[in-house]
């Protein structure tokens, strides 16, 4: 079996915003249930013995954790690639200098829009902004490779072009631009988020002719929305095939959002290494490969391509996590995403200072 190429280390779900758009579950793990330093340094000891090569750190905040300089010490030490996913919030000046003496490798940056009132209104956070422009000019400073990431939806998509601009400003090197994906909390903000198929498309178009034209300048990396797409995306690169996924409480998942799905049985590194839990974990073999497809992606040419998209997704919108994935045009629920999409063709509820949109703010994990 091929190793996995990814971690992606959970380390808390403690956050300073409130982002409407989480991906993260309804139920956040408490402060209490994370995982001390000692075991993530072991879980990381095994990522590298088995194969991996990149650790992404996120929770949550991952500067949250106090011991996020060791863990990415350690991780350098075991010659892994460490990629810090951060708000900004929580990082100083001499924060950053120590994680890059520690061996960290690359930032990755989130930003909510280009002007702070509106990004702050959709942080959920006064003063977000700010702080973020303040620690992308720590990262530079510092030498490390800045990537600047945002989730599109109705509120920030028609200023896409501002975003761009500004991510060239504040110095980085690749911007990736990702329509929001409705698992854990976003599905509650879905009305409030998913834009119109006219408002997708737009800047769908926007973004690839923004993507030509600054190549050079800027790489820009296009999660496209599966909501108004022919195909879909290979999620996680197919189920059980390049990534893995360790919550701050250890839990290993397939993807992020494996744990909507009912009577999947999902391993602890507290009771397993993980390259058993790799190989042998039920949760990992329930939809690897191709074996366990239904038609139409079973005789399908694109069954290799896609794997038949997202699991969770079919779960989310056909109550069926086995099922094809219904943003595929060929499912024959397709239309049940297309009903979905249809249920927003309203006007844009494009956010002003005067009209912010009606949004469930997250609360945080304590
Ligand atoms: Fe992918 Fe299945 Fe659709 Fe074929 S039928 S394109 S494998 S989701
Ligand atoms: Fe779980 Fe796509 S988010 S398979």
């Amino acid at each position: 079996m091929p190793a996995p190429a990814g971690l992606l280390a959970e380390l808390t779900h403690r956050c300073p915003l409130a982002c409407p758009y989480c991906s993260n579950p309804l139920v956040l793990e408490a402060r209490a249930a994370e995982l001390d330093t000692g075991t993530w340094m072991r879980v990381f000891s095994e990522a590298a013995a088995l194969g991996v090569l990149q650790v992404h750190l996120s929770g949550g905040e991952p500067a949250a954790r106090s011991d996020l300089e060791v863990l990415v010490g350690h991780c350098a030490g075991l010659g892994l690639y460490t990629n810090l996913i951060t708000s900004g919030l929580g990082l100083t000046q001499a924060r950053l200098q120590a994680l890059a003496d520690a061996g960290l490798d690359h930032v990755q940056l989130s930003i909510q829009a280009a002007e702070p009132a509106s990004a702050d209104r959709i942080a959920g956070r006064p003063g977000a902004h700010a702080r973020k422009r303040q620690v992308a000019g720590w990262v530079t400073e510092t030498g490390l490779p800045l990537t600047v990431n945002v989730v599109i939806h109705r509120a920030n998509l028609a200023r896409v072009a501002t975003i761009v601009d500004q991510a060239i400003a504040l110095g980085a090197g690749r911007l990736e631009v990702a329509h929001a994906q409705y698992h854990g909390w976003a599905e509650v903000n879905r009305q409030a988020l998913l834009p119109t198929r006219a408002e997708a498309l737009a800047a769908v178009r926007q973004v690839e002719a923004l993507k030509r034209d600054l190549a050079g300048r800027i790489t820009i990396d296009h999660v496209v929305p599966d909501h108004y797409a022919r195909f879909p995306k290979a999620c996680m690169g197919g189920w059980g095939r390049m990534v893995l996924t360790v919550t701050p409480a250890g839990r290993v998942l397939p993807c992020h959002a494996a744990e909507t799905i009912p009577g999947l049985e999902i391993w602890s590194v507290t009771d397993h290494p993980l390259d058993r839990i790799w190989a042998d974990a039920p949760a990992f073999n329930a939809f690897r490969g191709t074996a366990w497809m239904p038609e139409p992606c079973r005789s399908c040419d694109r069954r290799d391509v896609d794997f038949g998209g997202c699991r969770c997704q079919a779960l989310a919108i056909l109550g069926d996590a086995r099922a094809t994935d219904p943003a595929c045009t060929r499912s024959p629920d397709h239309h049940r995403m297309q009903a979905r999409a249809a249920g927003t063709d309203t006007p844009a509820d494009i956010e002003t200072p005067d009209s912010p949109p009606a949004y469930h703010y997250r609360t945080a994990a304590r």
